[in-house]
């Protein structure tokens, strides 16, 4: 079954210094439980076609069915979560605080879903014992931890993140996508996730949707699948190298495609 069905979406910005294509007849069919990556030039219009999934930007053609229905309803019923690239903390709550928000807030009390423990999601996150740490007392992994904890407490069936590791180290950035791979294959969460690190894609992706820029389309779809048998992929592995170089030559040629 499709978590995601796009078909023939154009999104145009109108500025001051003209008419901006974001996305032009953007069609993609993302499976349920699906972790797909979305990879592009700057400005080609990722975040904005994240934003027409969660139904926070109306395309001015096309369609968007997200399980079945349309965007709108998907977001009335908060079956969708989002995560930006700063985590967004409210700075005078605490951590479990933080992550209770989304239950105090909007809709939820008549939406009536089931939603998840968040004592049980600071565990999943790594963050057992700082329960009552406020935000400027975590790092930025911490933080960013802090927000995925929050977008999966209403037990969304789709998860939007937008380069969410994109302002940390390496290092951290590492050990959250090993944490990411974890959580996606605990929660089965249909999630769609942007980034500009070839090797996160190639680490994170069942697959990965390369875009390409003025105007934004989508370039090339490269299925991942077969490569991760047991999961994960092998970060020092000759296969994980050549995925990502093949990647990157997707990537030079969306960026070749920019009709400018
Ligand atoms: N609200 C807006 N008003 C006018 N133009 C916009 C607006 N939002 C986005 N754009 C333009 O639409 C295009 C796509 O923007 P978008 O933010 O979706 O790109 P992106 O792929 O996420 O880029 P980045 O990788 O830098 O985050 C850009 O040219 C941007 O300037
Ligand atoms: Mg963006």
């Amino acid at each position: 079954m499709s978590a995601i069905r796009v078909s023939g979406v154009d999104v145009a910005f109108t500025t001051a210094s003209g008419p901006i294509q974001a996305l032009s007849d953007i069609a993609i069919d993302i499976a349920e439980g699906q972790f797909c990556v979305l990879i592009g030039p700057s400005g080609c219009g990722k975040s904005t076609f994240l934003r027409v999934i969660a139904d926070l930007q109306a395309p001015d053609r096309g369609e968007v069915q997200v399980f079945s229905g349309n965007a709108a309803e998907a977001r009335r019923a908060r079956r969708i979560s989002f995560v930006f690239q700063e985590a967004t903390l409210l700075p005078w709550r605490s951590v479990i605080d933080n992550v209770r928000l989304p239950l105090q807030v909007g809709n939820w009390k008549s939406v009536g879903r089931p939603h998840r423990d968040p004592n049980e999601l600071v565990q999943l996150v790594g963050l057992g014992g700082r329960e009552s740490a406020l935000p400027h007392q975590l790092s930025g992994g911490q933080r960013q931890r802090v927000a995925i904890a929050r977008a999966l407490v209403t037990r969304p069936d789709v998860l939007l993140m937008d380069e969410p590791f994109g302002a940390l180290d390496e290092i951290t950035r590492e050990r959250l996508n090993d944490e990411m791979l974890k959580i996606w294959q605990e929660t089965g969460t249909t999630i769609v996730f942007v980034t500009h690190s070839l090797s996160e894609a190639a680490f994170l992706g069942q697959s990965v949707a390369v875009m390409a820029a003025h105007p934004g389309r989508m370039s090339k779809i490269v299925n991942l699948d077969g490569e991760k048998p047991a999961g994960a992929i092998d970060r020092s592995s000759s296969r994980f190298f050549d995925i990502t170089s093949d990647l990157r030559r997707h990537l030079e040629t969306a960026e070749g495609m920019a009709m400018t």
